[in-house]
């Protein structure tokens, strides 16, 4: 078997994925606040390294896919710490481990939110890796009323990351295709407050129009993620697959 590891495994698009990987035979090492195989907080510096140095552990020094979902959309600088560092700095970390398997992959659950208007400061200290300059504009933002642009902001940088490190630090080099999904308006529990208020709901569906299939179960998620992480996707890499019933090709048209 494959040894997975899977951030967010506890809920939502992170629980789906881990029912479908282990249905296909692959051993996962869940990695959550609480209720996966290692406990551990992605919001810091010290969680992250704690929870990699375990999941190395457990899967023998050898990790064949990780997927990371662990996210929050609670306005603040949390979305900074776990949204982004807690994915890039988690992956980093894991890259030997990763070198080491035959076919490794990484896929990252980014959002269309990433397309979405955000702070380009906040964007740029991700980017360069500097969490001490990221979390000042974050706490900036806060402060003045802005900080619902943190959730784009930190999917955009996660996004960005994903298409440089893919091609730029030697992961492909190394065999490890590195991809991003993502979903349009999935429901979970972090989407679920959203739909109690009607008004909510009419703003969220203007902002992200669904027009093929409607809203997304977490499983339509995962089915995607699971072609991205398996040994079938050879070639796939540095791409933001949206997973979004047309809301990327609806808001940005034709682009390219
Ligand atoms: P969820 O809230 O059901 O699951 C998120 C999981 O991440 C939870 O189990 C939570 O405990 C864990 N987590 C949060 N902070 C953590 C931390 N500091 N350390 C370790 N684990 C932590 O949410 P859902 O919807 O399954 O979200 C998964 C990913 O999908 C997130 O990255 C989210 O931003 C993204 N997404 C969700 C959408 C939606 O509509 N639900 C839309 C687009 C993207």
């Amino acid at each position: 078997p494959r040894n997975v590891v899977v951030t967010g495994s506890s809920s939502g698009i992170g629980a789906a994925l881990t029912t479908l990987f282990r249905a296909q035979g692959d051993r996962v090492t869940g990695v959550d606040l609480r209720g996966g195989e290692i406990d551990a907080d992605l919001s810091t510096p010290e969680g992250r390294a704690a929870a990699a140095a375990a999941v190395v552990e457990a899967a023998g020094g050898v990790v064949d896919a990780v997927v990371t979902c662990a996210g929050t959309s609670v306005p603040g600088t949390a979305m900074v710490t776990v949204n982004y560092f807690g994915t890039t700095e988690f992956l980093t970390a894991l890259r030997p481990a990763l070198a080491a398997a035959e076919r490794p992959r990484v896929v990252a659950i980014g959002s269309i939110s990433g397309t979405q208007p955000h702070d380009p400061e906040v964007v740029a200290a991700c980017l360069a890796g500097d969490e001490a300059t990221a979390l000042e504009h974050a706490e900036r933002a806060v402060a003045e009323g802005r900080a619902r642009q943190l959730y784009p902001s930190s999917k955009a940088a996660l996004a960005q990351w994903a298409r440089r490190t893919a091609v730029a630090d030697g992961w492909a080099d190394a065999g490890i295709p590195v991809n991003v999904v993502a979903p349009g308006i999935v429901l979970t529990p972090m989407s679920a407050g959203l739909f109690d208020d009607p008004e909510m709901k009419k703003v969220m569906d203007a902002a992200v129009p669904m027009p093929l299939n409607g809203y997304l179960k977490p499983e339509d998620v995962a089915r995607a993620v699971l072609f991205l992480a398996s040994e079938g996707n050879s070639h796939i890499t540095g791409q933001v697959v949206y997973v979004d019933g047309g809301a990327e090709a609806t808001l940005r048209g034709p682009a390219d």
